[in-house]
């Protein structure tokens, strides 16, 4: 069995409903956004707020938003017409560039270009596209390339929300030693190092610089270990809003940040890529599980 299903969710947006004997996923073109991915005999490893918005020119909440061309709040002086955090690619329709299947792994191509209305607001021509392989394990690659005749830089991410059974009891492997700068607003000390395990007790907001390894969440209430590969990132961020940032954001419940945890592949801030007139740049991610 290999299918990839052509359908609209029950909010009349267009998604692509993939199954095969690995895995089940399902692909938002809004966004060019993976909402679900279960490997057979597995919950979802992937997380989808109750509270998301699923309408034209607004983000999904949950899944995996493409930041692109920049990652947070936009340069404002730089680009006066850019109004959304993340860029602006995670709130337009995307194109199925091409689907295909082997076995048990299958994969769909979406991309989406310059059009006039980006050009207002990043004045750079573009192709920007997105492969997505489902097979026992999740891959993702992002490629941009620059169509245009002036060089431009971008800052990117796949930004995951993970499905955790209990935040409280989650840890994340990996990043022991690695130099992070809490972005948490108020913070005393921004600029620190990891010891050990990433606990969870409080808003967590970081940046985490020069890792280019696997990063491994311990999901012990689902008794699961989530693994995270890279491929041409030295940065992620590590994010969980805790209660007041939970309770400040309309498309979240209150509560739910006790069963979510965001571990981003990123090319951010030193680690920003620059693409001459005629290059490419491609940024991957291969989420795979492994149960106790
Ligand atoms: C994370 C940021 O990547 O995204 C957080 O580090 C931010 O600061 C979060 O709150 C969600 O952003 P948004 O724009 O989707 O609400």
């Amino acid at each position: 069995m290999n299918s990839v299903k052509f359908t609209e969710d029950a909010h009349g947006m267009r998604v692509l409903k993939i199954s095969n004997n690995s895995a089940d996923a399902l692909v938002y073109l809004h966004g060019g956004h993976v909402a679900s991915f279960k490997p057979k005999g597995s919950a979802d490893l992937l997380w989808m707020s109750k509270m998301s918005m699923f309408e034209n020119g607004k983000p999904i909440r949950g899944g995996i938003p493409i930041c692109w061309p920049w990652f947070g709040a936009p340069d404002k002086a730089a680009l006066p017409n850019a109004r959304t955090s993340h860029g602006l690619i995670r709130l337009v329709d995307w194109d199925i560039e091409e689907v295909s299947a082997c076995g048990s792994s299958t994969q769909v191509v979406l991309s989406v270009s310059d059009s006039p209305e980006t050009i207002t607001i990043w004045p750079f021509k573009f192709k920007l596209s997105l492969s997505v392989t489902v097979s026992d394990a999740l891959s993702l690659l992002l490629t941009t390339e620059n169509t245009g005749s002036v060089p431009f830089t971008v800052t990117q991410a796949m930004h995951t929300y993970f499905d955790v059974g209990d935040i409280a009891r989650t840890t994340v492997s990996g990043f022991d030693g690695v130099p992070f700068i809490d972005t948490v607003p108020g913070t005393k000390k921004p600029h620190q190092i990891q010891s050990g395990d990433i606990a969870f007790t409080e808003e967590t907001d970081r940046i985490y610089t020069g890792f280019s390894g696997d990063a491994v969440i311990n999901d012990t209430a689902n008794r699961r270990k989530i693994k995270i590969h890279k491929e041409n990132s030295s940065t992620s961020v590590v994010w969980n809003p805790w209660i007041n940032k939970s309770a400040a954001m309309p498309d979240f419940g209150d509560d739910e940040y006790k069963g979510m945890l965001c571990v981003e592949t990123c090319n951010i801030q030193e680690d920003c890529r620059n693409v001459a007139p005629g290059g490419k740049t491609s940024l991957g991610t291969i989420i795979s599980v492994e149960h106790e």
